[in-house]
């Protein structure tokens, strides 16, 4: 008899809940469709209960100095070190990438979490000079109240720590909902948390579908602020319901993120980026390099040394650390990328891989061949996000039409350059529509303590992780002190009056 599937319930106001006549929904290691986890499918009664508890926690919260909420933080930093092997390798059961990538998602968590809890003794605000000399004016930082924190599985324990970490060091009480593909990861997430002694209600977590435990929290009057990151679609429509109730909604969506290689790069540490931009994660990071802009020079060349390369990467079970590249995530993803496969056969050529991968361990899980893809820039395997392994190499002449090719696409998060002429380099930092740009290194692997995000369809302006993130969740407040001991009257009285 298989092994029974661990039940989680709710996190709400501090305890694990399962609510009467709970329906359930389990996750699913995609490499062998076995269970990982059951979890309950969350109802409107469901967010209406972590809603409240988030409320009414909130001014206690509120009120705590935050150098002790730093001191929270830390503690559970403390712990997820020590669970960091064990919760590694549920990332890579829950979600499929290779062990290495699981433990690099915990250690990014880490990293956060510690950098927030610093943020403790900084939330600075501003002084500045007022009109009149007896007046002293400054700004000081307050939290906005209860936020909703809603994930994608793609980084499962990195990306909800990055929300929830900069959320409570604010001082704001949180609504985690994961995403249903990752509610293990989420919940052995939130389980640090309780066990390093955050108060009942500061971090409640429910599980269950967007359509509605994440549309109730966003049309709940008493939550402020709304922190998505996922797909453009589904963001939008958050955005669109976020703004019945005006509140601030930060967005995370997609990206096209293309590496210009010039003709004097290094070819073989390109070579290294490329396949670890493209195919790391299966290709399925909002980050992911999914346009190689390969200089006509070295084209030829180029595309040879990386499907040899390809020819030597391994894909099967993640938790092998010989594994180059896991499954994709889901059955959901696997259909997707292997449509955007049959387009891109229709419209380009295709080069290398191309084809779900079958037969002994494949069967049992979604494996699908790292797939390059020779096109004109233009197609839609070129312009759209797949997210999956699947890489599309478009041939320039010059570094102009490189730049021209990279900005034509509706995203602007990544980029990168792969040149030695520092002189190519800064123009491409200029040039470059994007939140971020690597110089020399792949579109993924930004760091904790730089702001994240990006521009156009990639978000709506908003940036996740450095001291930006703070942002996200306070509000600024304008105190004017005034020690004349009379009525003063700014833009009126003349500055000798007092
Ligand atoms: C994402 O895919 O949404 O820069 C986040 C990177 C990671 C984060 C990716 N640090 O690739």
């Amino acid at each position: 008899m298989p092994a029974k599937v661990e039940e989680f319930g709710h996190f709400i106001g501090g305890k694990w809940v399962v609510p009467p006549r709970a329906k359930r929904f389990e996750t699913v290691n995609p490499s062998t469709r076995e269970p990982v986890g059951s979890f309950v499918l969350g109802t409107t009664d469901d967010v209406n209960a972590a809603v409240a508890a988030a409320a009414k926690a909130f001014p206690a919260w509120r009120d705590t100095p935050a150098p002790v909420r730093g001191e929270i933080l830390l503690g559970v930093a403390r712990r997820m070190k020590e669970a960091k092997p064990s919760l590694g390798r549920t990332v890579t059961r829950e979600m499929g990438k290779v062990i290495s990538e699981g433990l690099g998602d915990v250690q990014e968590s880490i990293d956060f979490i510690e950098y927030m809890a610093g943020e403790g003794r900084r939330l600075a605000g501003e002084t500045i000079p007022s009109e009149l000399r007896s007046k002293f004016c400054m700004t000081v930082r307050q939290p906005k109240g209860v936020v909703a924190c809603i994930t994608p599985w793609n980084f499962p324990t990195a990306i909800p720590n990055w929300k929830i970490a900069a959320a409570l060091i604010t001082g704001n009480t949180i609504v985690f909902k994961p995403a249903t593909a990752t509610a293990r990861c989420g919940a052995e997430v939130v389980r640090l948390y309780e066990d390093a002694g955050l108060p009942p209600g500061v971090l409640n977590f429910v599980t269950g579908s967007g359509s509605v435990v994440g549309n109730a929290l966003v049309a709940d009057p008493r939550v402020r602020t709304v922190s998505f990151t996922g797909g453009v679609e589904a963001g939008r429509d958050v955005y669109v319901r976020g703004a019945q109730g005006l509140k601030m909604v930060h967005l995370e969506l997609g990206g096209k993120n293309p590496v210009i290689l010039m003709d004097d790069a290094d070819l073989p540490l390109a070579l290294d980026g490329v396949l670890f931009g493209a195919f790391g994660t299966a290709g399925q990071r909002c980050t992911a390099t999914s346009r190689l802009i390969l200089h006509a020079k070295v084209y030829d060349q180029f595309l040879e040394m990386l499907t040899d390369r390809l020819d030597q990467f391994p894909v099967g079970d993640p938790l092998d650390p010989k594994t180059g590249m896991g499954p994709v995530a889901s059955a959901d993803q696997e259909k997707k990328i292997l449509e955007y496969i049959e387009i891109g056969k229709k419209e380009a050529k295709l080069r290398y891989g191309g084809a779900k991968l079958v037969g002994g361990a494949y069967d049992r899980g979604f494996f699908i061949e790292p797939t390059i893809f020779e096109t004109k820039h233009g197609t839609r395997i070129s312009k759209e996000e797949i997210f999956g392994p699947v890489l599309s190499v478009i041939r320039v002449k010059e570094y102009a039409e490189a730049v021209k090719v990279a900005n034509d696409v509706e995203f602007g998060l990544s980029s990168s350059i792969y040149t030695r002429d520092v002189n190519r380099a800064f123009q491409a930092i200029r040039d470059l529509e994007a939140g971020i740009t690597y110089i020399n290194a792949p579109t993924i692997g930004a760091e904790v303590q730089l702001p994240f995000g990006g521009i156009k369809n990639t978000g709506n302006g908003g940036r996740e992780a450095g001291s930006v993130a703070i942002e996200e969740f306070t509000e600024i407040k304008s105190v004017f002190i005034d020690f004349s001991t009379k009525l003063q009257k700014a833009q009126i009285d003349s500055e000798t009056a007092a």
